[in-house]
């Protein structure tokens, strides 16, 4: 393991020097140009691949591009999902349009990365019809940017670096922080699930833990730079620390995160209901820093679609789950993910799914139609419902989930709770953005110096999904 550390730190020298090298590359460019080179970077996905272009955008603004919002930039980073099908038409349909703003700028570079470069079938049809495309790499290699740039420099002809899996897990690189206040943190990377309608163990690999001494550190640096809520990630927290050498669990990892001074809010995504445990539910109920909110994705209340899509928990599984987390926690706030028209659902087995709707109650919850991912084993699964009867049955579920949710919510109204303030109001600049503990969002007139602090708001009114408040 030792070795391997040593792997790792020295992966890492070698990039910070090929970083230094590019830098003063690019620098001669910016003179010759006699103008700034631009960056832009574009992210589909969960968070989990925000927080990998957060490191991408880290590298790209050390080796000295600067930000923008325009793709009529310098270098185009795309950063892809291929979770649903729709998420891959939606890059298709962009790297189309970058055709124009290459032709403008001939020097302009265009990389590709993330979940949907896995998929050979998704890199062999980029090479065919999309020879505008400079590099292509996958989720394994995000530390590699600048090598792989440095490499596009040296040769002529798309640059493709996709790794199959790894063991290796690189620290110590650069970032670049959305928030200053907030932060998400990545714990684990992969999934060893295999649910059998997702893609993501394909395209992320075995599960693997960072080690709690790298986390805490992180965080701790995080901490000193001014953030004071960060966001514990990985595709199933709850298995956190099974393979490590030294094996810990997830709620010994927020204890010892609880301790860090300075650090006022602990979030997590996502968690497994299979993996659950009692000793969670327990630190979660005696911290003061755990936000009292839990995503707990359900997927469908039937126990045989469950069975079929290799869940491995049952409706009562999760009924009586959610009851522990209700009696120990009384004021969380549980929000979900739910698949509608999965290959085997009768419209029994929705029936099923609208019945746990009716007794969680959830704050909110994605929903989604299924989406046939190749490769999974659902693939081969024929459907016993039309697509009209999926399409019926995902509108009458979403008016069910948006009706609870607006009931759910607006609990608290009247009521005095203290939100982070995270922004100024997209629609209206004379109000500011809160988020209370349990992530529901609170918009109260305010100053903008005020973001990034904590203030307590009275809920005057709920309107469904969030509440207008003012500030006590
Ligand atoms: N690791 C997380 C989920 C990551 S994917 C978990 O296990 O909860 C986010 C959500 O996308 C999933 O919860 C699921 O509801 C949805 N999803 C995944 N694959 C899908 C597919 N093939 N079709 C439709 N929705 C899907
Ligand atoms: Fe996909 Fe299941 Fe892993 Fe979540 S736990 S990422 S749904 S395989
Ligand atoms: Fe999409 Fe990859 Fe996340 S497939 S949902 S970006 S892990």
């Amino acid at each position: 393991m030792r070795v391997e550390q040593n792997v790792n730190e020295l992966e890492a020298m070698r990039q910070h020097e090929i970083m230094e090298r590019l830098k003063v590359r690019l620098d001669k460019k910016k003179q010759e140009l006699g103008r700034p080179l631009t960056y832009c970077s574009v992210c589909f996905g969960c968070q989990m691949n925000a927080k990998d272009s957060e490191k991408l955008e880290g590298i790209l603004e050390k080796i000295g591009y600067e930000r923008t919002e325009s793709e009529e930039a310098d270098f185009l980073i795309m950063n892809t999902c291929t979770v649903r099908e729709n998420a891959n038409l939606r890059v298709y349909g962009r790297l189309g349009q970058l055709k124009k703003y290459k032709k403008k700028n001939p020097d302009m570079m265009i990389a590709l990365c993330g979940c949907m470069m896995q998929e050979s079938l998704v890199v062999e049809k980029i090479k065919q019809s999309y020879r505008h495309v400079d590099i292509i790499f996958g989720t394994h290699n995000v530390f590699k940017l600048a090598e792989l740039i440095e490499n596009k420099l040296d040769n002529d002809g798309m640059i493709i670096d996709i790794w199959e899996g790894t063991t290796e897990i690189v620290e110590d690189l650069p970032s670049d922080r959305k928030y200053d206040f907030k932060c998400g943190v990545n714990i684990m990377y992969g999934c060893n699930n295999f649910c059998t309608y997702c893609i993501v163990p394909y395209v992320r690999g075995r599960e693997r833990s960072r080690k709690p001494e790298d986390i805490i550190k992180e965080i701790k640096s995080l901490v000193a730079d001014g953030v004071s809520e960060v966001m514990l990630l990985g595709q199933n927290v709850n298995s956190y620390g099974k393979n490590l050498e030294e094996p810990i669990s997830f709620a010994t990892l927020l204890q010892q995160v609880e301790q860090i001074e300075g650090l006022k809010r602990i979030r997590f995504m996502t968690s497994h209901p299979k993996d659950l445990s009692d000793e969670l539910i327990e630190v979660m109920a005696n911290s003061t820093k755990i936000c009292k909110h839990l995503h707990l994705p359900m997927q469908s209340g039937s126990t045989k679609v469950l069975n079929d899509m290799n869940r491995r928990y049952t409706k009562e599984d999760y009924l009586k789950l959610v009851e522990k987390i209700k009696t120990a926690i009384p004021d969380i706030s549980l929000t979900t993910d739910i698949i509608v028209g999965f290959p085997t659902e009768t419209e029994e087995d929705f029936m099923d799914t609208i019945d746990v709707v009716k007794k969680v109650r959830f704050d909110s919850a994605f929903t989604f139609i299924y989406s046939k991912r190749t490769g999974t084993p659902a693939a081969t699964m024929e459907f016993v419902a039309s697509e009209e009867e999926i399409k019926d049955r995902f509108n009458r579920l979403l008016e069910e989930v948006q009706e609870i949710a607006k009931e759910t919510c607006s609990k608290d109204e009247g009521k005095i709770m203290e939100v982070l303030v995270e922004g100024l109001d997209e629609q209206d600049e004379s109000l500011l953005t809160g988020r209370l503990s349990n992530n529901i969002l609170v918009h109260f007139p305010g100053e903008a110096s005020l973001i990034g602090m904590y203030q307590n708001v009275k809920l005057k009114e709920s309107k469904g999904f969030y509440y207008i408040g003012e500030m006590v």
